[in-house]
């Protein structure tokens, strides 16, 4: 039996980091230490299954910790790391940045020379095996008009904070290829959905607010548009970049699944009306809903709303043989059914912290909602 490789995933107890821990363990080729520092965003629940598995580790902690970091590198002598860990949503970095410019830049610089000490004291055979893959957006290269689809070879335009730590923390990693010749690799993909996401994100949120009959707030007037792609085709890229994309190189990764957002909440009110019809939901049977498109509200717009991405991933379907396999319509209603037939890991999410964090700062979507 060939040996098992270990790696350094960070962020494994997020939404990608799950799919993607999950993806990992169940190829049988690796042994994985998630460094997680169980953020807001993380949810206990998400991994807890993976609890004594043979080739899982979980070690709590932040990827600017530098010595332990050092320490874990000297302790599991992994041939790679997957740096997922970082703070993701927009709306957050706009009211305040400073934890996207620690956790995205001051993070990523560290694990980045963590790894590049370890690797210097590599022998060669190991030191050509070892990889550093980070996991990026598409955010990084800015807006789309009507037309055209980022590629590689966009030039970076970010323009909120959230996009301008990531594209600081790309750049950080680009230059360390650049500069030592250490081995990385970049992943920029456009927007996740799927099991296990933070209910911030518009398409949970859609969902669970959907079944508890509370408002869908579609930002603006709906029109912006977003590139979905289902998050185990994301992880299976990101796998495949690591184990075969050339060292240096940067990978768009997209489905070709360009969404207005006020048709895609639409999508997701018509299957929710399919499996879940509001006159079957106990807590919605007296408010003579029909549909949940009923629920929908235009609310203020969010503060320098991109307009448009779209991927165009030529290049790592030709060069890495990656195509996705999930249809659009498919993976919505995994999502929606996954969310259904897990309320417990819902209400983890949802409660506490969260709750009172969206109640002190959603009073402009809410002020907006009440017009
Ligand atoms: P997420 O917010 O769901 O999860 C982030 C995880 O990182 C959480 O488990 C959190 O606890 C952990 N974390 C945060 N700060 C940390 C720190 N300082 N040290 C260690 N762990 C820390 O994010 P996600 O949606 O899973 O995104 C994962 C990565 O993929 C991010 O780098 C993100 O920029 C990128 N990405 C996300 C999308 C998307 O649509 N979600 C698309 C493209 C790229
Ligand atoms: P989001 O899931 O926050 O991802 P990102 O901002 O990284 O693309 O938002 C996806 C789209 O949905 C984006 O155009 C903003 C919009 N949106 C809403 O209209 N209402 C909401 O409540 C949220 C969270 C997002």
């Amino acid at each position: 039996m060939n040996q098992k490789s270990t790696v350094i995933v960070t962020g494994g107890n997020g939404f990608i980091g799950t799919n993607l821990v999950r993806l990992l363990l169940e190829s049988g080729q690796y042994h994985v230490i998630n460094l997680d520092a169980l953020t807001y965003a993380a949810n206990p629940l998400s991994l807890e299954d993976l609890d004594g598995h043979p080739d899982y580790e979980f070690v709590k902690g932040s990827i600017t910790d530098r010595q332990l970091i050092d320490s874990l590198f000297e302790k599991y002598k992994p041939m790679g790391v997957l740096n997922l860990a970082a703070e993701s949503h927009v709306d957050r970095s706009i009211l305040s940045a400073d934890d996207f410019v620690q956790t995205n830049v001051v993070g990523t610089y560290t694990m980045l020379e963590a790894a590049r000490m370890y690797w210097n004291t590599l022998p060669e055979e190991l030191k050509q095996q070892f990889r550093f893959l980070h996991v990026s957006t598409d955010e990084v290269f800015g807006s789309l008009g009507e037309d055209g689809f980022f590629t590689e070879e966009t030039p970076y335009k970010p323009q909120n904070p959230y996009s301008a730590s990531k594209a600081a923390s790309d750049h950080f990693v680009r230059a360390f290829n650049h500069t030592y010749g250490f081995p990385t690799i970049i992943t920029n993909c456009s927007n996740n959905y799927g099991p296990y996401q933070f209910p911030e994100k518009m398409i949970p949120l859609m969902i669970l607010n959907a079944l508890s009959g509370k408002s869908l707030p579609v930002y603006g007037d709906g029109s912006n548009v977003r590139d979905w792609i289902y998050v185990e085709d994301h992880c299976k890229a990101v796998k495949l970049a690591f184990e075969t994309g050339k060292p240096g190189e940067v990978y768009a990764v997209g489905a070709s699944n360009e969404q207005k957002n006020i048709n895609l909440v639409t999508q997701i009110c018509s299957i929710l009306d399919d499996i879940a019809p509001p006159i079957e939901v106990p807590q919605l049977r007296d408010r003579g809903l029909k549909s949940y498109a009923e629920l929908i509200n235009f609310v203020q717009d969010r503060l320098g709303h991109d307009h448009r991405y779209a991927i165009d991933a030529s290049k790592v379907q030709r060069e890495l043989g990656w195509k996705p396999e999930v249809g659009f319509e498919t993976g919505l209603r995994k999502t929606i059914e996954w969310y259904l037939s897990n309320p417990r890991w819902v209400d983890q999410a949802s409660g506490g912290s969260y709750s009172e964090w969206i109640e002190k700062n959603y009073a402009w979507r809410a002020k907006k909602e009440a017009e």
